[in-house]
């Protein structure tokens, strides 16, 4: 078989296994088989993955919001994995969609794929994640949380926790993937904030790959190289919580003997927070779906939208979270 040949072949093989992922949930993903007929919007969305509660709560709202738009929505899972978003990407584009969405799972390296669909006249929008491309014409919109905020205000809480305190405080950090917008922000808008105050030493800080299982891993090997640790900052729940694990495992209490800074409110982490494991959470809102859907539309129809669109988000501590937890939403 000639390469050009092969080439063909695998791009139709990767476009029915993405239509088969369509928004119908039911294996018809063609643009009249999810309800909104002829002339209903067909949105490609490459996903991150599946790594945490948040990503299991963002992909849930897109999908639920595209069904209740009559939105099609040909849904991609690229397993933390650029290669595959830019593949699935480059697939949506020969399937002619009228708009691609996408969570970049690292910020750069777009540039190629972003201009081929500039060339196919497919609009962009990126939600949850930026790129740092230059070229801002390589997308419509952006949608999603301020990561360098939510850092920030993770280190507020810090400042205020040890205010009129001169001891050393030694903390750990645990990054998300690296090379993510969040983990990227989330570690500077920290970093800007607790440098101000020289007692305040990251002492170790390394990826957790925004997992549980890595989030557990990497605190074993923190508390087995750092003599003493003051303090737990995990980019997202998903690591707190798996941190938390080795924690207890070294017969430690987590939210006392070590305190845990961490991100995104999920239920889990609001329980172990009402447990009195886990100090303070920084929201970080996945349920982007329905401005999402919005957004689509407008795009696809001409209508002007906003360059950068933020969430609304909050901090929550200790004595809000058994409160807070029966509204939570995910
Ligand atoms: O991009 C958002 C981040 O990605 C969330 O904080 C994290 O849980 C997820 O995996």
């Amino acid at each position: 078989m000639s390469k050009r040949a092969a080439v063909a072949l695998v791009a139709t093989a990767m476009a029915v296994a993405l239509t088969a992922c369509g928004s119908g949930g039911s294996g018809g993903g063609s643009k009249d088989a999810a309800g909104g007929g002829s002339g209903a919007l067909t949105v490609g969305f490459s996903q991150v993955g599946a790594e945490s509660g948040w990503r299991t709560a963002n992909t849930k709202s897109v999908q639920d919001a595209a069904k209740k738009a009559g939105v099609t929505l040909k849904f991609s899972d690229a397993q933390q994995k650029q290669e595959n978003q830019i593949k699935a990407i480059r697939s949506f584009i020969q399937q002619k969609v009228d708009v691609i969405a996408f969570s970049p799972v690292v910020e750069s390296g777009w540039d190629t794929v972003l201009k081929e669909a500039k060339d196919a006249k497919i609009p962009v929008v990126l939600t949850d994640r930026a790129v740092d491309s230059k070229d801002e014409s390589l997308y419509a919109t952006f949608l999603g949380s301020d990561f360098v905020e939510e850092g920030k205000k993770a280190g507020d809480w810090l400042v205020k926790e040890y205010q009129g305190k001169a001891e050393p405080v030694n903390i750990v950090e645990l990054q998300g993937t690296t090379g993510s917008a969040p983990a990227n922000d989330r570690k500077a808008g920290f970093g800007d904030v607790i440098k101000g105050d020289a007692k305040f030493k990251v002492v170790a800080s390394q990826t957790g790959d925004f997992t549980r299982a890595k989030g557990k891993e990497v605190m074993q090997a923190f508390l087995k190289s750092q003599p003493k640790i003051d303090v737990l900052y995990a980019h997202n729940d998903d690591m707190a919580l798996g941190a938390i694990q080795a924690i207890e495992e070294a017969g430690k209490k987590p939210g006392k003997d070590i305190k845990i800074i961490s991100v995104d409110g999920v239920k889990d982490a609001f329980t172990a927070m009402a447990d009195g494991k886990i100090n303070v959470v920084v929201e970080c809102n996945p349920l982007l779906g329905d401005q999402l859907m919005e957004l689509v539309k407008k795009v696809k129809a001409g209508q002007p939208v906003e360059r950068r669109i933020k969430t609304v988000e909050g901090v929550f501590t200790q004595d809000q979270a058994a409160a807070a937890l029966p509204s939570r939403q995910y």
